[in-house]
C-alpha cells in the first residue's frame, strides 16, 4: 500500500533502488539507505591535548546522518534536531574514524537516523566504539517546504527494535517541544 502521506513520484524517487519500475516501491529497507564514511583525524580537528573536538565530531555525525536520510528520501534534507549524543571515549589525531548511519524510522516528512562512530586501529585490526547519536532530518523541496517520505521496512530483530525505540523517542521529543513552546509563551 502506498504511504498515505506520500504525494511524490514514487517511480522517479525509487529508480536507483529498484530496477523494475513496473513494481514501484512503497517502502524502503534500512539496508537501502545505510551509509558509511571514513575520516582521518588531523591536527586542525583537535584540541591542544590532541583529542578530536566534540563540535567537529558532531559536524561529521551530521553529515553521516544526512547521507542515509538523503538516500532514504531521494531528496534534499535539513537537520531538525540532534539528540542523545554520547561521547564515550576520546578520539586522537591520526585515528581513522568510521561513521555508520541508518534511518531507524521514517514518519511523515521526518526520519530518525542513528549514527554510530568507531575508531579503527588498522595496525592491530581492532575497533572501538567512540560515540553514538540520533538525529532527525526532514525532507524538503527546493523551497525548503517539508515533503513526505516513504516508510522504513525493518527486516532484522535489531532494526525492528530500533524502529520501535525511534517511535518512543519521537513521543519524548514532541513532549519536550511542547514544554519548550509553553515556556516561550509563558
Ligand atoms: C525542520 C523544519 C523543516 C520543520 O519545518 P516546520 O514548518 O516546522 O514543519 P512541521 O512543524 O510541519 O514539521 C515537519 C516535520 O519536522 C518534524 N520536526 C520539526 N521540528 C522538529 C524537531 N525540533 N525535532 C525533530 N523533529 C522535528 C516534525 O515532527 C514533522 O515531522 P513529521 O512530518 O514526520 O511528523 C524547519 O523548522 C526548518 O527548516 N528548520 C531549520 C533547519 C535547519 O536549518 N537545519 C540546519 C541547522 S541550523
Amino acid at each position: 500500500m502506498i504511504h498515505p502521506e506520500y504525494h511524490g513520484n514514487i517511480r522517479a524517487m525509487t529508480s536507483n533502488s529498484q530496477p523494475d519500475n513496473h513494481h514501484p516501491l512503497t517502502q524502503l529497507t534500512v539496508r537501502q539507505s545505510q551509509s558509511q564514511m571514513a575520516e582521518v583525524v588531523l591536527p586542525n580537528d583537535a584540541n591542544p591535548l590532541g583529542n578530536l573536538l566534540g563540535g567537529r565530531l558532531m559536524h561529521l555525525i551530521d553529515i553521516a546522518g544526512a547521507l542515509a536520510a538523503h538516500r532514504h528520501s531521494h531528496s534534499h534534507v535539513v537537520t531538525a534536531s540532534m539528540d542523545h549524543i554520547d561521547f564515550r571515549e576520546p578520539v586522537h589525531i591520526g585515528d581513522l574514524l568510521i561513521l555508520k548511519s541508518s534511518v531507524n524510522r521514517a514518519f511523515h516528512t521526518s526520519m530518525e537516523t542513528g549514527v554510530k562512530c568507531w575508531v579503527e586501529n588498522y595496525i592491530a585490526g581492532t575497533t572501538r566504539h567512540v560515540a553514538s547519536a540520533y538525529l532527525t532530518f526532514v525532507a524538503v523541496d527546493h523551497h525548503g517546504k517539508a515533503k513526505s517520505v516513504l516508510p522504513v521496512a525493518p527486516e532484522t530483530d535489531e532494526e525492528k527494535r530500533r524502529f520501535d525505540d525511534a517511535g518512543r523517542r519521537r513521543e519524548l521529543r514532541k513532549q519536550e517541544q511542547a514544554r519548550s513552546k509553553a515556556r516561550d509563551n509563558g
